[in-house]
């Protein structure tokens, strides 16, 4: 995935490719014309098998977190809201929640491991709803989705699920786990610009409003006329580009980018695991390991991205309580099993020397 001259492991946003970044200079399309309509029926059908589900998708204009408020501010208005917090992403269902629900019960564990399956069936009693994220872009955990949205709907808890770094790279499966929404985001797996945020709504019932610009219900209008419209001026370079993402996606098929996806993060698990080098996260019951994101332990992970990035590979640091402690690399949209054996001979030439250097 190169970022000019540099290969990027960054989890979102990634570097589109090159067809999708030209789509964001075409002429601007009148939002309220055939056009437009055409374009957003378009994005509409060709997410729907990224969520792996039927239901009604909305484009939101802005980052993913809107798109999460507003599922969320919908679903757990004056409800008892349980999330599952082992890590950012988990946190921030939990704050977003915390604003509209009657009560939040969080299931916290420490970050990069998962809840006991116990501790989530006793939270699940007595409450209305589930928020989790499908795969913890802070952590490199994917949460086991089958499992836990069995837990919720054996026990008639509803269920929304964000599934920002996932969709695009790996399963989603929305109608499989009878979610009421799902979020997504467009800057990772799917490799479009970021600014857009894809929300899917399997069923609207116990949906109860949101704040203005974050009502679905009003995109729901919009897009039902005779025109494909959106309640609000879209952003229409980000929706042109979106399309060309979906298309290359498509054209590639879903099974084989999975596949993809997952033979690239396989690589670079097994070749950290050659180098020596710690996997971060410890999933447990609840999750394993992610196709998108890997998260790894080094001596002074700060040091060893910067001289990535001196060499022209850019990875990230910890977030929260892990900043300076570990070190993350995205396997996400087009990044190839090159693009991984680069980063692995350059981080054992790093390693290499930071630990010929330290004192014996
Ligand atoms: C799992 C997950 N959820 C939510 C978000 C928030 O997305 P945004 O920054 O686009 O609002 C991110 C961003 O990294 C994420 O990885």
């Amino acid at each position: 995935m190169a970022n000019g001259s540099k290969v990027s492991f960054i989890p979102g946003p990634v570097n589109p490719s090159p067809e999708v970044m030209r789509a964001l200079s075409e002429p601007m399309p009148y939002h309220r014309g055939e056009e437009f309509s055409r374009m957003y029926e378009e994005i509409i059908e060709w997410t729907k098998p990224l969520f792996g589900a039927e239901g009604d998708v909305i484009v939101i204009s802005g980052s993913s977190t809107a798109g999460l408020e507003s599922a969320l501010a919908g679903f757990s208005r004056g409800r008892n809201v349980v999330a599952i917090v082992d890590g950012k992403f988990g946190e921030r269902l939990a704050e977003i929640s915390s604003l509209y629900a009657r009560e939040v019960r969080v299931i916290r564990s420490e970050w990069g491991k998962t809840p006991p399956q116990e501790e989530l069936e006793a939270s699940l009693r007595g409450a209305d709803l589930l928020a989790v994220v499908h795969n913890e872009t802070s952590t490199g955990i994917e949460h086991d989705m089958d499992l836990i949205a069995d837990l919720a709907s054996d026990r008639g808890v509803d269920l929304v699920v964000d599934v920002v770094s996932s969709i695009g790279g790996i399963e989603v499966k929305g109608d499989r786990w009878r979610a009421k929404a799902l979020v997504g985001g467009v800057q990772k797996c799917i490799g479009a610009p970021p600014g857009l945020a894809p929300v899917m709504v399997r069923d609207w019932e116990g949906y109860r409003g949101a704040p203005y610009y974050l009502d679905l219900t009003r995109y729901r209008s919009s897009a039902m006329g005779k025109l494909r419209q959106t309640p609000f001026t879209p952003a229409l370079p980000l929706f042109a580009a979106l399309r060309v993402a979906l298309r290359e996606i498509h054209s590639e098929r879903l099974e084989a980018r999975f596949l993809r996806h997952h033979r690239a993060a396989e690589l670079l698990r097994e070749g950290l695991g050659e180098l020596g080098v710690e996997l971060f996260a410890h999933p447990g019951e609840l999750g394993k390991m992610s196709d998108t994101v890997t998260s790894f332990v080094v001596p002074d992970p700060e040091v060893v991205r910067r001289e990535l990035a001196k060499r022209g590979i850019l990875v990230a640091g910890g977030q929260g309580p892990l900043r300076g402690k570990i070190l993350r690399a995205a396997t996400m949209a087009s990044i190839t099993e090159e693009d991984v054996q680069l980063l692995l001979s350059q981080l054992g030439e790093i390693l290499n020397k930071i630990t010929s250097k330290a004192p014996s």
